[in-house]
Parts: C-alpha cells; structure tokens; sequence
C-alpha cells in the first residue's frame, strides 16, 4: 500500500478531491493510505505560529523550519519506509511530468509539503526535501492545488486503480503521442460522419489510423513532444506527409 502524507494548513481543502471517484476507491480498495496532517498541530510555540517575517525585510513571511522539520521526522519515524520521497511543491521546482508521475507511482512513501500565500524557509529545501515540483508556469495561492494534481496523475497510475475500461496506456503522454481522435455512435450526426477506417471492423486498418492521428495531432498541436521521440520509419513518412499538407 502506498502511503500519502499530506502536510497543510488547510486540510478540507483536500477532501473533496481524496474523497470522490477514483482516488476515494483507491482508498477504499488500500491500495493508497492518504493522511492529512495540519502541521501548525506541530508548532512549539502555545500561539500555533507557523511563520515568520523574513530576515532582510521585505513583504511576507517565511514558513518556519520547526513545524515542518518536526512534522516530516515525525511522519519518517510512523512509517515503515525508508527513504519516502519529501516533495515540496512550489513555482521554483523541477516542471511536473508524466514521467515523474510515473517514477512517483512506482514509492510505498510520498510526503507532500504544501505552503500557502508565503515562502519556505531555505533550510527546509536544503535538507528535508528530496524533490521540488511545479506544476506549471504560473503561480498558485498555494501548494494544495499542485500536491492534488501530482497525487491525481500519481494514483492512476497505481496497479489495479483503475479497471480495464479505464486504463491508462493509451493516454497521451504514457505513448509520448497526444491521443488520437475518439468517437461513438451514431456513424452520423447531424451531417458529421465518423471516419470510414473505424466503421470497417478491420483491426489492422484501425490501428493504423489510430496511431498516424495521434501523430498528426502531436505534429500539429505539440510538435515539441516529436524531437524527444524515436520514430519509426513509417512515422517519418506521414510526417513528411502532414509537412506538405
Ligand atoms: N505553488 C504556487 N504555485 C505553484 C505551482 N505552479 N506549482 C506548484 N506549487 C505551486
């Protein structure tokens, strides 16, 4: 069972996404053990006070080390695993990918930290964080958002989250392609027909088509995703093919 450790400030904001649809039956199945912890519970201080101004001035404040430090050593020593990953989530860290989320898929021990209007400490960086991940160029009220997005993307992932109907090999990303086109019935609507090679019953014919619209869809929309790919040779002929057209 994955465990997922989630330090906030603002633990409901969590449980409308940890408690519906395929995250809450993950749970549900204990494949995936999330544990919201407020980490002003771990303030020494009788106010509760988890930050502070910043050395230097200027507008603010700084998440203090203490709460946090305490927080994580205290979650490390509960837990079983031996080096869970501590990931702090914030604008500065590494851009968040499917291949970390696959990577992320494959611990027994996630610890998110997520801060909320203000900075972090740099000590809590430097030596109790193993991995700093953003989830876009843009910024944020705060870490939750993020922390639920990297848990969403992570969780599917999981062996035996999801069933059959629902899995996740075909995703754009996991093939490094975009996602082809779908359809379903009716073969017309209003006008608008389906594409001829899917209505065939050939399977062959169909994979084919699968795979040269996943392609065209790449080229067009994220031709950036084509310079990390091997292709073979027969994708390098449709490109040629999409370039003239
Ligand atoms: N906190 C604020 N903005 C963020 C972002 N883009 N990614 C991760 N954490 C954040």
């Amino acid at each position: 069972m994955m465990k997922i450790d989630i330090l906030t400030l603002f633990p409901q904001m969590f449980s409308g996404v940890l408690g519906e649809s395929i995250l809450k039956k993950a749970s549900e199945k204990q494949i995936v053990k999330y544990n919201l912890v407020n980490f002003r519970d771990y303030a020494d201080n009788k106010h509760g006070t988890v930050d502070d101004y910043p050395y230097g001035g200027g507008a603010g404040m700084v998440l203090k080390p203490q709460p946090i430090f305490d927080a994580v050593t205290d979650l490390k020593e509960k837990s079983h695993s031996t080096n869970p990953k501590v990931i702090l989530l914030c604008p500065q860290g590494e851009r968040y990918t499917q291949r970390k989320a696959e990577q992320l898929a494959c611990e027994d021990h996630l610890i998110f930290i997520c801060g909320h209007y203000e900075g972090y400490d740099e000590r809590i960086r430097q030596y109790l964080v193993t991995d700093e991940i953003s989830i876009g160029d843009y910024v944020l009220t705060g870490g939750e958002l993020a922390a639920m997005v990297v848990i969403d993307s992570v969780v599917r992932l999981i062996p035996k989250v999801l069933g059959n109907n629902e899995s996740h090999v075909n995703d754009s990303f996991s093939t490094r392609l975009l996602e082809h086109p779908h359809y379903t019935r009716p073969a017309e609507f209003r006008g608008m027909k389906v594409p001829e090679t899917l209505l065939s019953g050939n399977h062959r014919l169909i994979d084919d088509w699968r795979e040269k619209e996943s392609l065209r869809r790449t080229f067009l929309r994220r031709p950036d995703l084509l310079k990390e790919l091997e292709l073979t040779d027969k994708q390098k002929k449709w490109l040629q093919e999409f370039e003239k057209q």
